[in-house]
């Protein structure tokens, strides 16, 4: 580019922003939620090689859900039950089983190094079982995926388990239910076996392997309430069965990468585990908070990242409550000595998935007649009245909340790296689409801000960060109504044409400045921005349609067209 073409375009750019300025200070912050101090905007950048991805998952994307030899998983055996809202499936999805070389152009387009998918365990093991036989067209496909990846200088990030359990390993082996208090349960060895298959067929190019996606999900909606797959509903147990199944299965295939391949291919083994930030309602309320962390991330970190076992607290609370149950045993199962062993220190690695933050009060003791999961924790959640919210119903946007439990991972597991293999916020489905989604911008501005913040200030080891998601795709029981995609596309349209929002252009900038760097146009545009941001989703908790709508289309139509075309030409 010329010296006056760039000169005029960063003129533009300059120009845009004083009109920015002028804007954010016309549009006063009116936002009780809003601390100065805490929510300042801060300068400067993340470390040299910091990670920028961003995530999908196979179920969600792919499509293809019965081409060659691919076995049905759960979530088709639920979807096809007609169970997801308008009772859409993955069957097409977005089509990523045929368009992925358009989803490694569109990664391209952003400067994107990383790319988090998953891949699809039936689809290369038909019935889970390697004996029964490998589905090659599966192999042939994740090898064509990865090897598009790399020849565009993007590495691969895999997550060997993303929900879509093979149907058959439910069916014959009551899936992550099998024999869990035994030592010869199945389930770990098939999991380790798929694993093995995958370093082997994958590992010469993949070096970041994820075990399992959020199994707090897998456990607790999936075996406890049952109204995710495979859809077994024993909440008093079923979600404590099903974890110490995962986080044994997770310690096996830790242990194979470690014996057998770590010397040669010399990759990194982790897991991601999901969680909400608690913070107390009031001063009170600080110990419910704590619990309410250790029995959501707790459960999972503590026994991986720890030391083999549960966190004390969720051990004396479900021995009280056994006693106060009349039960002999805790509902909350044991592992032996052997098995702490193997499981304490299986991760290189520590992936965490956030998306949001609950207020936490103390709600015990109360003894309840049908105990669950819920109501073990002893504490009661909601939300505060000025924080913000997205399409997902359970989606608050609550930015510092984020900065609250790096701290809390640096400090409870020993300082680990973490990995934030997801962050994201959803959009309705509407029509016309909302393809100038400031508000994801905001998010994505705002919850970056608070890792850089983690990072710089407080020392966290944070080395990367992904946005979920690349595409907009099937959100599990929401199907197609709810989207996170960085890019739109249209489910309607056969060809699942994909299309940029706003937000991408957002988050190339961020990539290319490696966060907000002092006197950068970018930072500049951002510091603008800043007041709005927060002061926009301050409205919106009046209502998603209600004024955020009104001042975000207001928004969309003077500032943002404007600002994104200068930004897309300096791009
Ligand atoms: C999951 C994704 C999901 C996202 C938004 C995470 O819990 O890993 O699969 O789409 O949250 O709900």
């Amino acid at each position: 580019m010329s010296a006056t073409a760039s000169d005029s375009i960063m003129e533009t750019g300059t120009f845009v922003n004083c009109f920015l300025l002028v804007i954010s200070l016309v549009i006063i912050p009116v936002n009780g939620g809003y601390d100065k101090e805490r929510d300042a905007l801060l300068k400067g950048t993340f470390p040299q090689d910091f990670i920028w991805s961003s995530a999908t998952a196979a179920y969600q994307i792919e499509g293809a859900w019965n081409v060659s030899d691919k076995g049905p998983s759960v979530w088709d055996t639920l979807a096809h039950q007609g169970r997801v809202y308008n009772q859409d499936t993955g069957d097409v999805a977005c089509d990523s089983y045929h368009k992925y070389p358009e989803d490694v152009a569109l990664m391209k387009q952003m400067g994107l190094k990383y790319y988090r998918f998953s891949i699809s365990w039936p689809r290369i093991f038909p019935t889970g079982e390697q004996q029964d036989g490998v589905n090659q067209d599966g192999v042939r496909y994740y090898n064509a995926l990865i090897n598009e990846l790399i020849a565009n200088d993007i590495q691969p990030m895999v997550t060997l388990f993303h929900w879509d359990l093979p149907q058959v390993l439910q069916d014959r082996y009551g899936g992550f239910l099998n024999n869990h208090t035994t030592n010869t349960t199945v389930i770990h060895d098939l999991f380790g076996d798929y694993a093995r298959f995958c370093y082997q067929n994958f590992g010469d190019r993949v070096k970041y392997w994820i075990t399992f996606n959020e199994p707090w999900i897998t456990s607790w909606l999936g075996y406890g309430v049952g109204n995710f797959a495979p859809q077994h509903n024993e909440p008093a147990e079923g979600q404590y069965k099903a974890a110490h199944n995962i986080i044994l299965s997770h310690a096996k295939a830790y242990h194979i990468y470690d014996d057998e391949f770590r010397a040669a291919q010399n990759g990194q083994v982790g897991i991601t585990l999901n969680c909400d930030w608690g913070t107390p309602k009031t001063p009170a309320d600080a110990d419910a908070a704590l619990r309410y962390v250790q029995f959501f991330l707790g459960w999972f970190a503590h026994p991986i990242y720890k030391n083999g076992d549960y966190p004390e607290v969720m051990k004396t609370t479900m021995a009280r409550k056994a006693q106060e149950e009349g039960r002999t045993t805790s509902r909350l199962p044991e592992f032996t000595p052997e098995q702490k062993l193997s499981i304490s220190g299986t991760g290189d690695f520590f992936g965490l998935n956030h998306y949001t933050t609950v207020e936490v009060t103390d709600a015990c003791c109360t003894p309840i007649e049908n105990p669950n999961y819920d109501t073990d924790k002893d504490v009661g959640t909601g939300h505060a009245p000025d924080w913000p919210r997205a399409a997902s119903s359970w989606l608050y946007v609550v930015p510092w909340g984020i900065r609250n439990l790096l701290g809390f991972i640096k400090e409870e597991y020993g300082d680990p790296e973490i990995y934030v293999t997801e962050n994201g916020r959803s959009d309705h489905d509407q029509d016309p689409a909302i393809m100038m989604d400031m508000e994801r911008i905001c998010y994505y501005m705002m919850y970056t801000n608070e890792v850089m913040k983690a990072s710089n200030m407080d020392n966290v080891k944070v080395k990367a960060y992904t946005a979920w998601s690349l595409l907009d795709n099937f959100e599990w029981l929401s199907g197609y109504s709810e989207r996170f995609g960085l890019h739109y596309v249209d489910f309607n349209d056969p060809t699942r044409t994909r299309y940029p929002k706003a937000s991408s252009v957002f988050f190339k900038q961020l990539v290319r400045n490696n966060g907000y760097p002092e006197g950068s146009e970018f930072t500049k545009y951002v510091e603008n921005m800043w007041y709005f941001c927060h002061n926009t989703t301050e409205a919106e908790v009046n209502g998603y349609t209600g004024g955020a709508s009104q001042i975000s289309s207001l928004f969309s139509l003077f500032l943002a067209i404007p600002m994104m075309i200068a930004y897309s030409l300096i791009a």
